[in-house]
């Protein structure tokens, strides 16, 4: 079994990676650490533990940030519903997380199990940033770092021009990350509109897979209008389930080792990824960015873990 530590501002994609994980049969999620992004935080953690009762698990739900580092926090909910969860009227209230707060978490089930925590942030960075900056230790202990995050090496923004949610939220949580020596992979947004796209047939096959199926487009009715309207692709697509998927099964993917840093700052560059491809900057080579995932085998991984 892998150990999986998970860290989310869950909203309808995260759901969709979450169950993708509980539901391996290979993965040992050790918990889920929350921090405040799509949505603000308290929404996050209820969705995070509804997610977790949905799929029949006990797996804990720590609370952690509740805002970026050094910034106001900038929500998604305009892309992922006001809850978070396409605002479906799911009871998203009345659960009880977990005691302890997720940075010390990190820490402590990094220190706890040296060289075999795969950490999974799909959310704004600034939990595993705060968890650096306490225990800086924990960058050689770590397995591997998967993030959904950036735009790869060439890709555009979702929230900007040229810069990705999660690295827009908190750009210097991204820079503490990529400082750090932690054993980084990206999986960016280009990745998930590359290959992650939920077709109107993809959705048809994922609503023959049972209630978990059903949830993974139900959830999606705001990201739905947000593709048709603004990114005009053919459906939601699923950064942090393809994001998931890499962790799971890194073997299809196409990666490349790149020195990469971030934009701090404001408008119109905020948390745009620097891409040293050439080596102008001499940025330390520090990312493994993915820059392709295989669509048939995510989507093949989706259904085998949604299904019944
Ligand atoms: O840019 C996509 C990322 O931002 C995903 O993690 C999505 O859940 C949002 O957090
Ligand atoms: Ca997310």
């Amino acid at each position: 079994m892998r150990k999986f530590l998970i860290d989310t501002d869950t909203a309808s994609d995260d759901a969709v990676a979450m169950c993708m994980a509980l539901k391996h049969p290979d993965v040992d999620v050790v918990g889920f650490t929350v921090v405040a992004g799509n949505v603000p935080l308290d929404q996050a953690v209820q969705n995070a533990l509804y997610t977790v009762e949905l799929c029949g698990a006990d797996t804990p739900v720590y609370v952690g940030a509740d805002r970026p580092m050094l910034r106001d926090l900038g929500t998604a909910q305009d892309v992922h519903g006001e809850d978070g969860m396409g605002d479906i009227g799911l009871p998203l209230t009345g659960r009880t997380p977990a005691e302890g707060w997720a940075p010390q978490v990190i820490i402590d089930t990094i220190r706890a199990n040296p060289g075999e925590i795969t950490l999974v942030p799909i959310g704004p960075l600034t939990n595993v940033a705060i968890a650096l900056l306490m225990a800086p230790d924990i960058a050689e202990k770590v397995e591997r770092v998967v993030v959904m995050g950036g735009t790869g090496e060439t890709g555009p923004g979702n929230i900007s021009p040229t810069a990705e949610f999660n690295f827009w939220v908190d750009p210097e949580a991204v820079r503490v990350v990529l400082r750090s020596g932690m054993p980084l992979e990206f999986v960016g947004w280009d990745v998930s509109i590359k290959s992650a796209v939920v077709t109107n047939e993809r959705q048809e096959h994922l609503r023959t897979l049972g209630p978990l199926g059903n949830f993974a487009i139900d959830i999606q009715a705001t990201l739905q209008g947000y593709a048709w309207e603004e990114t005009r692709l053919a459906g939601p697509d699923f950064p942090d389930p393809i994001a998931m998927a890499h962790a799971i099964d890194p073997a299809p993917a196409t990666t490349e080792h790149l020195g990469v840093d971030i934009a701090i700052g404001s408008e119109p560059m905020r948390g745009t990824i620097i891409v040293d491809h050439y080596g102008f900057a001499q940025i330390p080579k520090n990312v493994h960015v993915v820059a392709h995932y295989p669509e048939a085998h995510f989507f093949s991984m989706l259904y085998d873990l949604l299904g019944d």
